[in-house]
């Protein structure tokens, strides 16, 4: 691979160039201030290959996704969440033997510690299910000290995210937590855990339990997006597992990123009061004096589809169907994504609905309200954040992520006397 050249008035300097699996290509300036005294500027960092990662490869213009080489599509139809965890942290779908030592272990792990339930009376009605998950999550390393060993610590965050997130749920309704069962598997009870009552015993369907499959496999990672690579920045410190996640969770609540999932659910419902106003909505979205976006829609990466948004959509249709649902707002989505995607706005800007657009449709199917649908991307996302943390912490070469600035603020300037200082 040749080397790049940079100019700098009158001296030229050579810059290796990297080639990823796929042939992406990278031009190295990890030397580039030492050798020359500059910097790179890239704000919002759409140019920057903060590392080298052997989790996820995305194409954004052919719309390709792939965890540890295996494409989406397969892993959605064919594999179970827990089996997508162990490829992601482990590089490694689980033979049959590990397959079950897996699960047993997320099951046994999926118990939180009765003084850690305490904390649930404390929060108030009101509080929003991802502050109180990333509390949770921050707090777990008190109630399990340190015991050295990342594997059990990884277990126990698959395991206990899903237990945290459905007493959570239990709590704020008011009703008894309920226990895992050993003979479930990870997503029947998760939705045992949230749905089960003392008077109404819960069997959710096959149905439900592969529409969680899927939402929670096509969540599980997406390289250095906004949250990861905060899980990626907090444990460059060398902070712990759990400080790194819970980074991640709270990073992963704003409505440009996981909150988007959210947002969408209310447009669409908004949409629908107002009568099916789909224009109105697309020409606010268009309208650049108007802040609003249209949820859902557009991606740093993809520009041209969103493989997840794609496998939702049509999972979409089936799972309501088979569940006999009507949702008036699944209709909405449609009407709004044929009209945008007809939109020269939209066609120039290459927006295209992304994984947040019909996955809220899911969850509204599967009987989960509309302010934990940011939670269940986490509770998805939970793999990825881990194995970016373990690969990390993995390389000797690994340094504290520290980028530069360019500072545009004040030249130095004289301290006023206080007399000046009112
Ligand atoms: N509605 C209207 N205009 C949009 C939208 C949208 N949803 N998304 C991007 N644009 C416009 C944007 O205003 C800009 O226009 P112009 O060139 O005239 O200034 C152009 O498209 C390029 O957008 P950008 O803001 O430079 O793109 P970005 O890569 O910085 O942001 C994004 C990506 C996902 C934050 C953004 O598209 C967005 O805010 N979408 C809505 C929120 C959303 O759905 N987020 C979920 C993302 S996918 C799941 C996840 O990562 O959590």
């Amino acid at each position: 691979m040749q080397n790049a050249k940079l100019t700098l008035g009158e001296q030229t300097f050579e810059l290796p160039v990297l080639e990823g699996t796929e042939k992406e290509l990278a031009v190295d300036i990890s030397a580039l201030r030492t050798k020359t005294g500059h910097i790179t500027f890239d704000p919002g960092y759409g140019n920057t290959g903060s590392c080298k990662s052997e989790i996820t490869f995305i194409d954004g213009e052919r719309g390709i996704l792939r965890y540890r080489g295996y494409d989406i599509e397969d892993l959605a139809s064919q594999a179970t969440f827990p089996e997508v965890c162990h490829l992601l942290i482990y590089d490694k779908l689980p033979n049959r033997e590990e397959r079950a030592v897996w699960r047993k272990r997320l099951t046994q792990h999926s118990f939180v510690h009765e003084s850690m339930l305490n904390f649930f009376e404390h929060f108030p009605p009101t509080a929003h299910p991802m502050d109180v998950l990333s509390a949770m999550i921050a707090a777990l390393p008190a109630f399990y000290p340190d015991e050295n060993d990342i594997h059990l610590d990884i277990i126990r965050l698959l395991a206990k995210t899903k237990a945290l997130v459905a007493i959570a749920y239990k709590k704020s309704l008011g009703e008894p937590i309920v226990y895992p069962k050993t003979d479930h598997s990870y997503t029947a009870n998760f939705l045992r855990m949230m749905f089960a009552s003392p008077a109404e015993p819960y069997v959710c369907s096959k149905t439900q339990e592969d529409a969680l499959t899927l939402l929670l496999i096509l969540h599980a990672d997406h390289e250095q997006n906004c949250s990861t690579s905060t899980v990626r920045m907090v444990g460059s410190s060398h902070a712990s597992v759990y400080a790194s996640v819970s980074a991640g969770i709270s990073a992963l609540s704003g409505p440009l990123h996981g909150g988007a999932n959210q947002e969408v659910l209310e447009m669409l419902e908004a949409i629908r009061q107002e009568g099916g106003a789909t224009k109105k909505y697309i020409a606010r979205a268009k309208d650049k004096n108007d802040p609003f976006k249209l949820m859902g829609f557009g991606h740093r990466v993809y520009k041209n589809f969103d493989p997840r948004a794609k496998l939702l959509k049509k999972s979409c249709d089936a799972v309501l169907a088979e569940l006999h649902i009507d949702d008036p707002l699944l209709e909405i989505a449609k009407e709004l994504e044929e009209a945008a995607l007809k939109d020269s706005y939209f066609v120039e800007r290459k927006l295209f609905p992304n994984v947040d657009f019909y996955s809220g449709i899911l969850y509204r199917a599967l009987g989960i309200p509309t302010n934990m649908f940011t939670v269940m991307f986490a509770m998805g996302r939970m793999p990825g954040w881990i194995a970016h943390w373990k690969e990390m912490r993995d390389n000797p070469q690994e340094r504290i992520h520290r980028p530069r600035q360019l500072y545009v603020g004040n030249p130095q300037r004289p301290f006023p006397p206080i007399a000046e200082r009112k």
